[in-house]
Parts: structure tokens; sequence; C-alpha cells
């Protein structure tokens, strides 16, 4: 019984305790809260945003170092949302000042845009190592003078032309050491920083030797380190030798500046282009002041620093992007424009040029997609210069404010499905104002943002085209968001990367339905079921329309006799002149048989892709969209859906590619995978059920071969609707090279460790090309009595069939 009394006082006391620990804090909490704003007197206390100040001395900083050390940095601002609302702003203390948390566009972009209301307010700890005399902590009219003359040379595609062919170089030489085997296995990011920074030193301090870059490059990894660790100058802390590696900086580059000094005086000039040292050394203020040593080497310490560790990091993620998404991989290598881009640079052109930079469009999406999910300005810091109203609530004068560009990007009401890395979702209108700000905003928008792109694509191009990385360690990614050690490695294993299979489908009678209507032999199939002339009828309306759009939009009558096996084989001609304003009846087009009217002819194939890509409704006039869609109807009608479920199926199959992968992919875990359901009955069965675990294995790429000459083929695809799963690079024309060479083509393109490929049709060409191929081939057959388009076929049974002759050769050898 004593006992039981002694048990029943422990938990008393426990539970006393614990009451007293809740009522602490929040009395203390509240005090701290009190002091904060107390001076700021009832009415603007009243207008303050909510929120909460924490504990003194350390306000928020345990909850925001808690959610970026736990691999989830959402939650402490996501924290702040759950608990006060919706308001886009909220109070705290951070940083050893009283400051306002901005997280939405709007606020985000108010801020940005008032340079008047709002000053740079990085915490001093910062200051201190990037430099007091650095844009950080410059005043107003210093920062648009240095801004101005140091921003413009390195602002603006047309400016970086004069860099573009050493970053060309630099990363090319880069790529080739990591691979080859001498390198052994590389640090990605180490390597991938030290190429950028190469990159940055030669524009700024051109002609740096070796020595002196070894230094500075060491410096800088400390410098860093330090800038993301508590202020603890004490050894063994990472700010205290961040400290000592700011001195270091600061005596290398004064010693740099003390020799160009010492040669002007002698009379010496320096060989080669102006670079920046150089500017900053001569510029003058209007009163003919020029900088100090001190000011010089602080701006070139902060641009040192700005221009290659982000760009390193960015370059690592989006190279691990595409190499863990093989779909979007294949999309930005072969689909997109990379392979493009190399078949069009002439014998005689040296490297990439500015003009070849401009046609990587999906690229920049990958690069911006790449910038909105790893987000490595995360934050940036402001302090305002009086009393403004955000969002309905008062900053008030001498606060800190935290502007949270990570929150931006990371919000579903502006990025659906945001933490899924998909770069289509930048096609389209460019982004609203305020919503996408990896390189922020306004009088501080980044002037390195244009260099840092190209740089980024330069490298992406040629990784693309020549290379893959194996991972030595490929759970560093859970540790941290933002570091990652990859190795270069020349191959990748079949388990790291999901398969991908690419079909090859025979159009005529297998995907669309021409001859056997005309000819009615579709019809005879029925045994005087189906209506033997409107099957005539109906075919002879497809012909018609398929010429009427080959004429009117296609350059058929000009281009008919010259037929050519893919819309990019006379790309090379093509020197990519804007055809916007060009006048294609005027340019005197004839037989292509040198090189001018080669070009004219690659002219008209860009033109048709063109066309191809905006699809037909961007095309078509209103009456004609009428007369295409009344034909489709009829023929569908007619053929009991014929039509629509050969689209269903290719379209279950771009589901996989598109969507359900992406998906799947980099962030989410265990999610259930949605099927799609077609809705015609008879083409669920025809469909089959997809399983999670086989669609989380696999992507796909849909190729069309077909006899037929191309241009009518591409009409063909755009009428029959099949544009949307099949990408107009992808339709190949056997006509004169045959099946089996334009399968070698599709090989040539796609191979890869992961890829299988598989030929889909109805006739013995076909069979026999994938046979010499080694490919699997699926025969379609026509089945008048079957409920569907595919009897027997379904996702499943394709993929047995895959497995079986893929599984067999890999054990074969
Ligand atoms: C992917 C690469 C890069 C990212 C994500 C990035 C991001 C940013 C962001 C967000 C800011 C604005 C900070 C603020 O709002 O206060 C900024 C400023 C700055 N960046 Fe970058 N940057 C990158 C590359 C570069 C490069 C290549 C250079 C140098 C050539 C550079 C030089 C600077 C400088 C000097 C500033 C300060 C501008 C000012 O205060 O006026 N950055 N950067």
């Amino acid at each position: 019984m004593a006992a039981a009394w002694a048990a029943g006082d422990l938990w008393v006391l426990a539970a006393a305790v614990v009451a007293g620990v809740v009522l602490v804090d929040a009395v203390v909490r509240r005090a701290h809260d009190w002091v904060r704003v107390a001076a700021l007197g009832a009415e603007r206390r009243s207008r303050l945003p909510p929120g909460e100040m924490g504990w003194p001395m350390v306000g928020s900083m345990w909850a925001f170092l808690r959610a970026f050390k736990s691999g989830n940095p959402d939650a402490f601002i996501a924290s702040f949302i759950r608990r006060f609302g919706r308001t886009g702003v909220y109070r705290t203390f951070m940083f050893s000042s009283p400051t306002i948390l901005a997280v939405t566009p709007e606020a985000c972009k108010q801020v940005l845009m008032d340079d008047e209301g709002f000053v740079t307010g990085w915490p001093k700890a910062t200051v201190t190592l990037i430099g007091p005399k650095s844009f950080v902590n410059m005043s107003y009219d210093d920062h648009r003078r240095i801004r101005k003359l140091t921003a413009a040379p390195i602002n603006g595609f047309d400016a970086l032309t004069t860099y573009l062919s050493f970053i060309d170089q630099t990363v090319v030489a880069s790529l080739r050491r990591w691979s080859s085997p001498e390198s052994g296995q590389v640090e990605f990011l180490t390597e991938l920083r030290r190429m950028t920074f190469k990159i940055i030193v030669q524009i700024f301090m051109s002609g740096a030797d070796d020595a002196t870059m070894e230094a500075l490059e060491r410096s800088y990894t400390d410098l860093n380190y330090g800038m993301r660790a508590m202020a603890i100058n004490l050894p063994g802390f990472a700010y205290y030798r961040a400290l000592r590696a700011r001195r270091k900086l600061v005596s290398v580059l004064q010693g740099v500046l003390d020799g160009r000094r010492a040669a002007a005086a002698k009379g010496f000039k320096r060989s080669g282009a102006m670079d920046m040292m150089d500017r900053l050394i001569e510029a003058e203020d209007e009163r003919g002041r020029r900088l100090a040593d001190d000011e010089i080497v602080d701006v070139l310490i902060m641009y040192l620093n700005a221009g290659h560790e982000s760009s390193g990091h960015i370059t690592m993620w989006a190279t691990v992007f595409l190499q863990e998404n093989p779909d979007i991989f294949a999309r930005a290598k072969v689909q997109a424009e990379q392979e493009e881009i190399m078949r069009s640079i002439p014998a005689t052109q040296n490297g990439l040029t500015l003009r070849d930079f401009k046609k990587m469009h999906f690229l920049s999406q990958v690069v911006d997609e790449t910038l909105r999910c790893v987000n490595i300005s995360f934050v940036s810091f402001r302090q305002a210069t009086r009393d403004i109203f955000v969002n309905g609530y008062l900053i008030p004068k001498g606060w800190k404010v935290q502007l949270w560009y990570r929150s931006v990007h990371m919000d579903d009401q502006v990025y659906p499905d945001p933490k899924m890395f998909n770069p289509s979702r930048w096609e389209g209108p460019p982004p609203k104002a305020g919503t996408f700000l990896p390189f922020g905003l306004g009088a501080r928008l980044c002037p390195g943002n244009d260099l840092a792109k190209l740089e980024i694509s330069v490298f992406l191009h040629h990784f693309l085209l020549g290379y893959k990385l194996k991972r030595a360690n490929p759970k560093c990614r859970s540790r941290s968001e933002m570091d990652g050690v990859v190795a270069a490695s020349a191959d990748a294993t079949r388990d790291e990367i999901k398969i991908m299979n690419v079909y090859i489908w025979d159009m005529d009678e297998t995907l669309i339905l021409l001859k056997s209507l005309l000819d009615g032999s579709y019809a005879g199939a029925f045994d005087g079921l189906k209506d033997h002339d409107k099957s005539v009828d109906i075919g002879k309306r497809w012909e018609n329309l398929i010429l009427e759009l080959c004429d009117e939009h296609f350059f058929y009558e000009e281009i008919e006799n010259y037929n050519e096996p893919f819309l990019s084989a006379v790309k090379e001609y093509d020197d990519g002149k804007d055809l916007t304003t060009y006048d294609f009846e005027a340019d005197c087009f004839s037989s292509p048989y040198d090189d001018l009217n080669k070009r004219k002819l690659a002219y008209r194939h860009r033109a048709i892709g063109e066309k191809y890509t905006k699809g037909l409704e961007k095309i078509l006039d209103h009456h004609m969209i009428k007369v295409w869609n009344d034909l489709y109807s009829a023929t569908d009608k007619y053929t009991d859906g014929w039509l629509s479920s050969a689209l269903m199926w290719h379209n279950q199959m771009l589901m996989w590619y598109n969507r359900v992968l992406m998906r799947l992919k980099l962030y989410k875990v265990g999610a259930s995978v949605p099927c799609m359901r077609p809705s015609h009955k008879l083409l669920e069965e025809a469909m089959g059920k997809s399983t999670a675990e086989s669609t989380a294995k696999h992507s796909s790429i849909n190729c069309i071969v077909t006899s037929g000459s191309l241009i009518p083929s591409l009409a063909k695809c755009l009428l029959y609707r099949l544009d949307d799963v099949v990408a107009f690079e992808n339709v190949y024309s056997s006509w004169e090279v045959g099946k089996l060479q334009c399968f070698k083509w599709i090989k040539e393109r796609y191979d890869g460790p992961n890829v299988r490929f598989c030929a889909i049709g109805d006739g013995h060409e076909e069979c026999t090309a994938a046979q010499i191929m080694k490919w699997p081939f699926v025969k379609i057959e026509f089945h008048p009595d079957a409920p569907h388009r595919f009897p027997g076929l379904n996702l499943p049974t394709i993929h047995r069939i895959m497995d079986t002759v893929y599984d067999s050769s890999s054990n074969d050898g």
C-alpha cells in the first residue's frame, strides 16, 4: 500500500514538473515578446504581423536549425503557417534581431522592389566573412556605382560571348579528365566547384597562376562552411576557420593587386583583354575618387565566392536530377535539342556559340526547375529604413526582414506538386513576377544570373551527349539535401536507373485506318455487316483532308519529290535564322541539290516541326476544325471506337512516361500510382490493368516508322490525334530506306544500358527488321469479331514479351 502511494506521488510530482516547465516556457516567451515589441507603442504593436519571438537570445534559431538538420527545411515556415494562418508575413526573433519573415510572392516582391524602404540586412557574422566593404554592407550610392561597373561585363548573353569559348573548353577538358581511367573516383561537387571557380577567376583575374588559384579555392571552401555555421569564434569551430580563411583570401588578393599596381607603375601593360580587377582599379566616381585596396579586395572576395559556389551546386543537382530521371534525360538529349544542336554545328565551328545556347529550350527548363527545387539561396536579408506595411501588416523601422525564396518555390498554390522535379512545368508563359526568385529581384538581382545559366547549360550539353554518372555513395542524398558527393564513371547499373522502353510502331492499319477503308477491305471483313460504300466514302474524306493539310500548311507541292526519312535529316543546313517573318513564297526554292536549297528545305522542315508541336487547333481555321472533328467521330463510330482505342492505348504508355514515373522518382515515398481508366468500356478490357510495380520500373518513348512518305505521315499523326504521344522527331519514313535502316537509326539514338526496344505492327517488313535487330515484335492482327482494337494486347502482355526477349538475351551474354 505504501509503495502504491509512493508511485502515485511520483506521478503527481512528474505532472507538476511538466506543468511548471510548460508554464515557465509560456511566461518566458510572452515576456520576451513583450520586451521586443513594447517600445513600438500600442498602435504600432497592434499592426504587427502574427508570430512569436521565442526565448530570449535564441528566438526561433533552434527551430530553424532543427528543421534544416532534420532534412525537412520547409517544416520551419510550415509551423508559422500552421499556427498563425496564411498571412504571408510573420514576426520572430533570429540572428539577434527582431525579424519579419516574408514567405509569399507578393510580400517578397514588395520588399525586393522597394530599395529605399529596405537596405541589405545580412547577419553581422556573414558581413564579417564576405567583407564590410562588399555589396552586403555598402552605402546605397556606392552599391549602385560599383554594381553598374561590375555587372555590365557579365550581364546579358551577348556580353558573355567573350567568355563562351573559355567556358566551353574548360567544361570539355574537365569532363574528359574526370572520366579518364587515371582519375578513378572523383568528388563530383568538389570538381564542379573547381571548374566554376576556374571560370570566374578567368573573368575577374585572368592569368592567375595555378598556385594562386589553389590557395584561393581552398580558402573559399573553409569560408563557405563558416557561413553556414554558428558564429562561434573559437578554435575547432567552422566560423573560426572561416575567419582565418578570409584573412588568407585578403592576403592572396592583395598580393595580386600589389603586383598589378607595381607593374602599372613601371609602365608595363598587361597582355590580353581587361578583366574585372583592371576595371575596379581604374574606376573613378564623379569626384574622381578611386577605390581603395580594401574596397577592391572585398568586392573581389564577394564576386569570386558568389560566382562559383552556387553555380557549382546547381550544376551538380541538375546533373543528378537528369541522371536519375532517364525519361527527362532522354528528352533533353534526344527529343529536345541537344543532339540537334550537335548535328547542326558546322565542322568549321570551334565549340558552342551563343546561337546554339539559345536553342536549348528544354535544357533551360531543366535548369529553372533545378533552381526552383534546390533553392541554393533559400533566404535573403533586408532591413526596413522606415515603417512600411506589407500584406497589411507593419514592418517597423530598423527591423530585419528575411525573404524566404524557398517558401515561394515550394508553395503548392504557386507550384502544384512542388516537390516533384518536373521541367515541363516551365512550358508556356513565363512565371508571374515574384513567383520565381532563384536570383532574387530588383536592384540586387543577381548580376551573375546569365553567366550561371550559361555555364550550367554548357556543362549539361556536353554531359548529356557523352557522359553518365555512377554514384559511389548513393545514400548521401538523405543526409542533406544540399550536399552530395557523386562519382563519375562510364556507365550506370540497371538497378539504379529505371528501364526505358522504346516502342516502334507501324502506322497504317496499326495506329490509323486508311487503306482498308479506301479499298473497302475493312467493310469486307464484316461479312456484309458494315456498309461498304460508307467505308470508301470515309476513306476518301480522310485522303482529301490529309492532302489539304499537306498542301496548305506543309509546303507539300514544293517538297513532295524530296522525301527525307525524318524531319531533321537536313538540319545541318539550317543556320537557325528566325523564320517569323520569312517569306516562304518568295525564296525561290528549287531542287535541293545545292547547299542553298538544302537550307531552304531545312527551313521548311523546321516550320513543319513547329506547326506539329503547336497542334492542329492552332493552325486550322474554325471550319476545317469542324470538318476534321466530324470525320474523326464518324470514323470512330463506324469502326466501333477503332481510332480512339489506339489513342487510349498510347496515352496509357505516355502516362507512365510523363507523370507517374516523375512523381515516384526523386521525392515521393510510398505514393500509390494512379492508373488511367479509359471511359470507353471496350477499351478498359483492351488496356488491361497495370500494376504499381510495373509502372514504377518503366518509362517509354513512342516512335513511328511508316512506309509512307514523311510529310503526309506527319499530317496523319496530327489528324489521327497521335501528336500528343509521338513527337515529330520520332516519326520516320522508311519509303526510300526501308524499315531496317529506320530501326537502326532509332537504336543509335536511344540505345543505352537500360533501354529496351519493341516493334509493333502488322506487316512482314517490320517483323523481319525486328528479328534482325533482335527486338521483340508484337503482331497486330485484325479480328473483325473482336470487341476492340488490340485483341489480347495490353501492357503486361507487351512487357512479358519484352522481358522474355531481353532477359534471355542478357542471360546469353
Ligand atoms: C546558380 C547560380 C547562382 C544563384 C542561385 C545566385 C543567387 C543569387 C541571389 C538569390 C542573389 C540575391 C541576393 C539578395 O536578394 O540579396 C544573388 C546576388 C548576387 N550574386 Fe548570385 N547567384 C548565382 C550565381 C552568381 C554568379 C555566377 C555570380 C558572379 C558572376 C554572382 C554574383 C552575385 C552578386 C555579386 C550578388 C550581389 C548583388 C547585389 O547585392 O547587388 N552570382 N545571387
